[in-house]
């Protein structure tokens, strides 16, 4: 995406020194845009942990590099024992996003029969290289697939705005390029589509507020923020013509799990017979869980929700306290939308419906047991 004129990846290697990774420190956004620099696995580990990057794909490639600085970084007598190290450390790093284990596995794959430190580093960078260019690939034809759903809302309406409305972010900033559920929005945008899209604000991160909102921005793609709990009372108003949500980890069985909230918003849609799809890349589907309810979802601190933080106009980052001292708090990160609720996955081979048999006959190269 283009960010003041210059086009920006997520995440990108560091063109002044071959041993390190750059990325876009998102808790600053959208007031500031701070770049930071990753020259360990531990990096790597604090920058997906304490969310500087964060959304399912961006995890991924950021645990990808993450590997390669392992490494780098590693005693070359022990490197396969060091590489198993920071590769337990980043799986680690967050629960839900699936994309986090599948790239540290590739990885590991990718290097598991080299026995030359100097190749694995080599193999480890190219495989790093190529879950971000796959990432970037796919999410770009996530939009060519998903832009047809938008256009069969278009004519229906008689060329009339399709308003279409997201939950958290499944942006750029989510991925390393495009998005999963912002590629469709951009690509029927440039078939001359005319759209509107609902950001919820998706509190306590804010991900739709400051990033969603930030990215159509910069697109020029025109938008309304809302309270999370807005999207029903527009729904029953005739205001919504489309959902379309990213996910973190999707069963081969359809179950999605995505931003707190998501489910909510799935279910408010059924009730108004309105499409719910999901855009995702393969790599977010797990193809081991049968059932959403054993997917792990993330819990963060309870602080997240009785306090408030931001930047002050001149950059400070201000933090205040919402309820009373001694009030708890839970604070769980995702949900999970039964398949039942789902009308599609849009994905980078194509539009299917959330059931099993569709899934797999989609992808018979991926699936266990097709
Ligand atoms: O907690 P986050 O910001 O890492 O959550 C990820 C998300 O932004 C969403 O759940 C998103 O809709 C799917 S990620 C592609």
């Amino acid at each position: 995406m283009n960010v003041n004129g210059t086009h920006y990846r997520t995440i990108w290697p560091d063109p002044d020194n071959q041993q390190s990774i750059k990325i876009i420190d998102q808790r600053y956004l959208p007031h500031q845009f701070v770049t930071r620099t990753l020259s360990s696995p531990d990096d790597a580990f604090r920058a997906i942990n304490q969310m500087l990057v964060r959304g399912a794909g961006l995890i991924g490639a950021t645990a990808g590099y993450g590997m390669y600085l392992a490494a780098l970084t590693a005693d070359p007598k022990r490197i396969h024992e060091d590489l198993q190290a920071a590769a337990e450390l980043l799986i680690s790093a967050r629960p839900t996003a699936v994309n986090l284990a599948w790239a540290v596995h590739r990885v590991l794959t990718a290097v598991s029969s080299l026995a030359s430190a100097t190749e694995i580093r080599s193999t480890a960078r190219f495989a790093a290289e190529e879950i971000a260019d796959e990432d970037a690939r796919y999410c770009r034809q996530i939009g060519q697939h998903g832009k047809e759903v938008i256009d069969t809302i278009w004519h229906r309406k008689g060329k009339q705005c399709v308003n279409i409305l997201t939950h958290c972010n499944a942006g750029w900033l989510a991925f390393v390029d495009y998005g999963s559920a912002t590629a469709p929005i951009y690509a029927a945008r440039d078939d001359g589509i005319n759209l509107h899209v609902w950001v919820d604000e998706t509190r306590p991160w804010n991900q739709g507020a400051r990033l969603t909102c930030w990215e159509l921005e910069q697109e020029g793609i025109a938008h309304t923020l809302i309270t999370d709990n807005a999207g029903g009372h527009l729904m029953q108003c005739g205001e919504v013509d489309l959902i379309l949500v990213g996910s973190d980890r999707t069963t081969h069985t359809g179950d999605v799990a995505n931003k707190i909230g998501t489910y909510l918003k799935a279910l408010a849609a059924r009730d108004n017979d309105i499409p719910f799809y999901v855009a995702l890349p393969s790599s977010t589907f797990d193809w081991t869980l049968d059932k959403g309810t054993e997917i792990s979802i993330e819990q963060r601190s309870g602080e997240e929700i009785t306090q408030i933080s931001g930047l002050t106009e001149d950059g400070r980052r201000e933090t205040i306290s919402i309820t009373s001292a001694s009030t708890r708090a839970k604070n769980y990160g995702f949900d999970i939308t039964p398949a039942r609720l789902v009308t599609g996955l849009i994905t980078e081979r194509g539009v299917v419906p959330a059931e099993r048999s569709a899934i797999h006959a989609l992808f018979p190269d991926l699936c266990s047991s097709p």
